[in-house]
């Protein structure tokens, strides 16, 4: 369906738990406190859900966290959402750490791409930025995802600590892997300050004196805000995710289901509704808690204003 800026609304991002594994500096609070059992939507109410956003014309989904792998029976969810009417594309993302053990089972689910975070090609600098000792792990398991001709995409957040030989280890693996990696420039959310790092300009430009060549694609790499380029003599291709400088809202597509069953229709602000009562009360019709999204996703805020000040908002709680 169209928003009141007349956008198309077609992606829909389900966070299904709030937990994660990882401690991500620019990520994980200072504080948390983690949800309960009860209070987390079952996987059968986020799938009535998913059924009704896909009569609003959502067909692409995004499972996300906290850490989605962590929650038990993702890639059954994953398999069961697949099986949908009306379900075009579901794809994950996630961390790694717990990859290896379910990429086959995801692989059979009919998983249509999954994106890894992955911060540094460094065993000790990864291990700082995640609190966690898992580049081996996670850098294993997207050898053997990419191998398997899975659509594997990787996350790298430009931190205050990412150098351009850090980037370069990037490049450098994107020369014979048929792989996407994207840079993203950090927001600011909740209590995380936004730390000076290297900008798109600042790499392209560096790449381009060292001789590599970019060209733009206009090839859809997926469904989300990254812009893309391939580069003369890679395999893989590069993308762009520029929430601040390429502020790309114009184009926005997405709501995001949270955990607890809230709807936000933009990263930036709070929750616009909470639908976990309502798919409880027995007496609910799937026509009610269409009309109650359809509402919100009208409404659907014009632009994020991260410029401007922080959100309040907690990442691991809404999975980017
Ligand atoms: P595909 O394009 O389908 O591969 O997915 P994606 O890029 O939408 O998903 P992913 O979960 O990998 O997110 C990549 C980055 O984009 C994360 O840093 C997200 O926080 C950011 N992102 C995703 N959606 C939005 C959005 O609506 N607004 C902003 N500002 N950032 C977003
Ligand atoms: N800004 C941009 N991206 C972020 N991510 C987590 N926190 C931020 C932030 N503050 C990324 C993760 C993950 C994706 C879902 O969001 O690295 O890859």
């Amino acid at each position: 369906m169209k928003d009141q800026f007349q956008r198309t609304i077609d992606y829909a991002r389900i966070s299904i738990t709030d937990r994660c594994n990882l401690y991500c500096t620019y990520c994980r609070p200072d504080h948390e406190e983690m949800l309960s059992h009860g209070e987390i939507l079952r996987y059968e109410e986020i799938l009535r859900v998913c059924k009704i956003l896909t009569t609003l014309g959502i067909d692409k989904f995004k499972i996300t966290g906290g850490e989605p792998l962590v929650r038990k029976g993702c890639s059954d969810f994953i398999r069961e959402l697949k099986k949908t009417d009306g379900v075009n594309k579901v794809t994950l993302t996630t961390n790694a750490i717990l990859l290896s053990k379910d990429l086959v089972k995801l692989a059979e689910a009919g998983v249509d791409g999954i994106n890894i975070s992955l911060d540094f090609i460094d065993q000790e600098k990864y291990k700082k930025i995640t609190g966690f000792d898992g580049y081996k792990q996670v850098i294993s398991v997207i050898n053997k995802a990419v191998n398997m001709g899975l659509n594997i995409k990787i996350n790298v957040v430009l931190t205050e600590r990412t150098t351009m030989e850090d980037i370069q280890k990037f490049i450098d693996y994107m020369k014979d892997h048929k792989i996407c990696i994207r840079f993203i420039e950090q927001m600011p959310l909740g209590n995380k300050k936004t730390t000076i790092a290297l900008t798109r300009n600042e790499i392209r430009k560096n790449l381009k004196d060292q001789g590599i060549r970019f060209h733009k694609t206009e090839q859809r790499m997926g469904n989300g805000p990254a812009v893309y380029e391939t580069m003369e003599g890679y395999k893989g291709m590069i993308g762009w995710i520029e929430a601040l400088h390429g502020k790309f809202c114009d184009t926005c597509n997405r709501i995001r289901l949270t955990s607890i069953g809230g709807i936000k229709p933009c990263l930036y602000y709070e929750e616009a509704g909470n639908l976990r009562d309502l798919l409880r009360k027995a007496e609910t019709s799937d026509e009610e808690i269409k009309q109650v999204l359809k509402e919100i996703i009208y409404k659907k805020p014009q632009a994020h204003h991260f410029e401007e000040k922080p959100s309040d908002g907690k990442m691991y709680t809404i999975g980017g």
